[in-house]
């Protein structure tokens, strides 16, 4: 069957993990869309070697507009993250009739109402599911799976880095310097750490999950924002002595029927399931009218772990293309064996 074809938008530590999967697991994705994948292109800043990621070199290229403006791209994938030239390029892909799966939580943030509405205009998909928490499901369970119910609140730790240096802090007693020049010697804080600290990530991300736990356009400006460069050893351990943790929280809630989008350090019960989600790791707890408490953890940040959450994007808008039900039901595209127990 024809292929459908893949434009990659950057090929840093996310990019080059969706290129080597779509690699990999290329038989695996064309039988679960119905036809196969094909890059197409690797938009790139520079030129330079690429021996990481698996693929024909003549395929990167330094003029991504040409790649997602050419004809028959049907799928754009946008890993390169930041405001612009992101939004310039998604929109010009969206404008020539392509699908758009992106990780940009800062973009959607700040400007998703122009992307959705483009999308909406040109009928094509703009899925995001990598923006928030990395390889967690949380955007298609908060939009699909319980738009039946009614969401009362959202918690969520939704910063890596932060939640490691707060667990390092409470783990043994270090400063937020300590503990920050550990998250950046083990790769985890950015060279420039603001972003996370100052809980601008955790922002957009709040945002973006107030947006679609309750169906109302949350812009970021309306999000309440306070980091954890303020958070002392000597905090830590009197939440300590109190049987609390200190966990940097995205939380979103109704109240008097409006909703109220904050991050800010908070004080949680140790007996919290939040409370135990330590290092790296990110989860977000839902309380919902009727499915009551729910939790959803792992890994909210990486290449192969966000890389994930872009992959099953980019089959769900690959399955609309083809014209494939996305929905859930039963998947019989494997073709292996299904054994009885002890036939190992
Ligand atoms: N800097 C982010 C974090 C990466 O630490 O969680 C994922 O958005």
């Amino acid at each position: 069957k024809e292929p459908l074809r893949v434009a990659l938008l950057g090929s840093g530590v996310v990019g080059s993990s969706v290129a080597r999967l779509l690699v990999e697991s290329a038989d695996d994705l064309a039988a679960r869309v119905g036809r196969p994948l094909e890059i197409a292109g690797i938009g790139v800043r520079r030129e330079r070697s690429r021996a990481d990621v698996p693929v024909d070199p003549a395929l990167f290229t330094t003029d991504a507009m040409e790649l997602v403006t050419r004809p028959g791209i049907d799928l754009v994938v946008e890993v390169i993250g930041g405001i612009e030239p992101a939004r310039s390029l998604i929109l010009a892909a969206i404008k020539n009739g392509a699908s758009v799966v992106t990780a940009n939580k800062a973009l959607l943030a700040e400007d998703g109402a122009t992307l959705y509405a483009a999308a909406e205009e040109a009928g094509v998909d703009l899925y995001y599911e990598a923006a928030v928490a990395g390889a967690i499901p949380i955007l298609r369970p908060l939009r699909e799976s319980l738009v039946g119910d009614r969401v009362q609140r959202v918690l969520g730790i939704v910063n890596g880095t932060t939640n490691f240096i707060l667990s390092r802090m409470t783990e043994s007693g270090a400063g937020f310097a300590e503990a920050l020049d550990e998250a950046t010697a083990l790769g985890y804080a950015e060279a420039d750490p603001t972003a996370d600290v100052e809980g601008f990530d955790a922002a957009a991300k709040a945002a973006i999950l107030a947006s679609l736990a309750f169906h109302t356009r949350v812009p970021l400006d309306a999000v309440h924002r306070e980091g954890i460069t303020e958070v002392t050893a000597a905090d830590v351990a009197s939440a300590r002595a109190m049987g609390r943790v200190v966990k940097l929280l995205a939380i979103a809630e109704l109240v008097d029927g409006g909703v109220s989008v904050r991050v800010h350090p908070a004080m949680i019960p140790a007996t919290h399931p939040l409370a135990g989600v330590g290092d790296a790791f990110n989860a977000v707890f839902v309380q919902a009218e009727a499915a009551g408490e729910l939790m959803f953890y792992g890994r909210g940040a990486g290449g192969d772990p966000t890389a994930s959450a872009v992959l099953g994007d980019l089959v769900a808008a690959a399955r609309n293309r083809a014209g494939e039900s996305s929905g859930p039901g039963e998947s019989t595209y494997a073709s292996l064996p299904v054994r009885p127990m002890g036939d190992t």
